[in-house]
């Protein structure tokens, strides 16, 4: 259990002056955040310290149970923050770079089709919508995750980020379906598609990587 110490970073974002989302909900936000870093820490420290010769394993309830769940939902709500407020603060637009390109190739509709898509994943989804991008087969999905750690799929690398909790938004637009409508394109005029692009360079850089090494290992040795 080689596990670093998590800690909040004041991402650029934070000194920036955003387009519709007041510094009051970043700051408010920064300290839910912070709350998960320390959380997921907490949880580090207990499963690293408990005797698991002696500790009650049972399904319904056990302190080994509930800290190595409740630990998910600590740590993801520290990972989705981090890329969210990483590749906030940029010059939003239309998606560019390899990020559109891919898009572009997986939707049939295209990067219209992919826009309409998230905001209408954003109405859809109780917490997050996660677009991530699979190691498997290199394709790419809006994610609809209820919470931070519900019903994201095994090896997708998530690219892009949109928090659609009430703290995200409710401070700023109201907490109505209108008001989150608002913010998702407040958040998409204030996007760093650069950020995105480079989540999306390394996770198909670890695809590459683990196809070269599949490869070489089925390469028969004389
Ligand atoms: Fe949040």
């Amino acid at each position: 259990m080689p596990w670093d110490e998590l800690k909040a970073k004041r991402w650029p974002a934070f000194d920036k002056e955003l387009d519709g989302i007041s510094k009051q909900t970043m700051e408010d936000h920064f300290k839910l955040y912070e709350g998960y870093a320390k959380k997921a820490n907490q949880c580090r420290g207990i499963l690293k310290d408990f005797d698991y010769g002696e500790i009650e394993g049972n399904q319904v309830y056990s302190e080994l149970r509930a800290t190595a769940v409740d630990y998910t939902f600590a740590l993801l709500g520290f990972k989705n923050h981090d890329l969210y407020f990483g590749h906030l603060g940029g010059q939003g637009g239309d998606a560019s770079g390899r990020f559109a390109e891919l898009i572009d190739a997986e939707y049939p509709g295209g990067l219209d089709m992919w826009q309409k898509s998230i905001r209408k994943s954003a109405s859809s989804a109780r917490g997050w919508v996660m677009v991530g991008y699979d190691l498997n087969d290199g394709s790419i999905f809006n994610y609809i995750m209820d919470t931070q750690n519900l019903w994201a799929v095994y090896n997708m690398v998530p690219v892009l980020a949109l928090d659609v909790y009430e703290h995200a938004y409710a401070r700023d637009f109201g907490a109505t379906p209108d008001g989150r409508k608002e913010y998702v394109e407040a958040f998409f005029r204030n996007l760093d598609w650069d950020h995105v692009n480079r989540q999306l360079a390394q996770a198909e850089a670890a695809r590459e990587g683990a196809q070269r090494v599949g490869a070489e290992e089925q390469v028969p040795t004389a």
